[in-house]
């Protein structure tokens, strides 16, 4: 059996300049990617985290430096972008960038009958998508007369039923409601059981702070600093340049701490739910 990196993902100093601008989107960026993780991309509005995400399925070609998966520089052949894109699904933060207007059926069976997926075994995996994201009232509609929510939710089926290696999200919960929210974060959920990657860029501070075993924090196209959610979290400084509040539940914690209100054992809670069962 052939031996599994620990590292799915590495970039390289790569730097990405989109033509006709004049400041890079990426620049000399560095960051490896563990094979399981979940790792959260947090950052301004024009931190390059949808660019970074780009560059690493092939979509972009960095300028400089270079992207490996599973240890393999991705090759920009035909041959190789399709490798790379069966190994690294990426749901754009767009849904209009990523559906293609056929009707919601044929536009999820799409990328997995392209793979060379055996009909019948690919027509149960899309009806499996469809039932867990809820999409069947609007299965057969077209794409294009979709709402926002549902057509992010058509996008994520496109991928999910691909089962790549490594699972992008870019801003999935954006135009979510919170039904549709809880739905993806559960699948997101199960997604890391299987042993999936799954990189995902959010905004949402108090989710990642709970979800994520590494937070990456980008500014002006770099890594600013990256590491575990609490070491991360306690550079405010570093919190501040990116923009992004500490999140709710540390600061909470640290004020109830020092009135002595709750329970010191188990270290840092996680989630609001984890403080209130530790309350004193
Ligand atoms: N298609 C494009 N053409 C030209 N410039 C672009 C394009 N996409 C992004 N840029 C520029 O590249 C830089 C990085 O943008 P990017 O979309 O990667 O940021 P982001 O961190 O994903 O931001 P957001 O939080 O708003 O999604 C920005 O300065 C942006 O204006
Ligand atoms: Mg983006």
């Amino acid at each position: 059996m052939k031996q599994e990196k620990e590292w799915v993902i590495e970039a390289e100093h790569i730097s990405y300049t989109y033509e006709g601008n004049d400041k890079p989107a990426l620049s000399d960026m560095t960051l490896k990617i563990r094979r399981g993780s979940r790792v959260a991309f947090m950052g301004g509005n024009g931190s390059g985290k949808s660019t970074f995400f780009l560059c690493l399925n092939g979509i972009r070609k960095p300028d400089a430096g270079r992207v490996l998966i599973d240890g393999e520089p991705v090759s920009y052949t035909r041959k190789g972008l399709l490798d790379v894109r069966r190994r690294v699904g990426i749901v754009f933060q767009e849904p209009d960038d990523q559906l293609f207007s056929a009707g919601v059926y044929q536009e999820i069976s799409f990328g997995i009958l392209n793979l060379g997926v055996e009909e019948e075994k690919a027509r149960k995996e899309v009806e499996r998508v469809i039932q867990e994201l809820g999409i069947r009232p609007f299965q057969e509609r077209p794409a294009h007369a979709l709402s926002g929510g549902q057509k992010k939710l058509v996008a994520i089926a496109d991928i999910l039923v691909m089962d790549p290696e490594v699972m992008i999200l870019d801003e999935p919960a954006s135009s979510l409601d919170p039904k549709h929210t809880k739905i993806v974060r559960g699948i997101v959920e199960g997604l890391t059981e299987r042993g999936i990657t799954v990189l995902m860029a959010t905004h949402d501070m108090d989710y990642a702070f709970g979800w994520a075993d590494e937070i990456v924090l980008m500014h002006e196209g770099s890594v600013l600093k990256s590491g575990a959610p609490l070491e991360v979290c306690s550079d405010r400084e570093a919190l501040e340049k990116a923009n992004l509040e500490v999140p709710a539940v540390l600061r909470l914690y640290e004020k109830m701490r020092e009135k002595g209100m709750v329970s010191l054992e188990g270290g840092v809670p996680k989630t609001m739910e984890e403080l209130e069962r530790r309350l004193v």
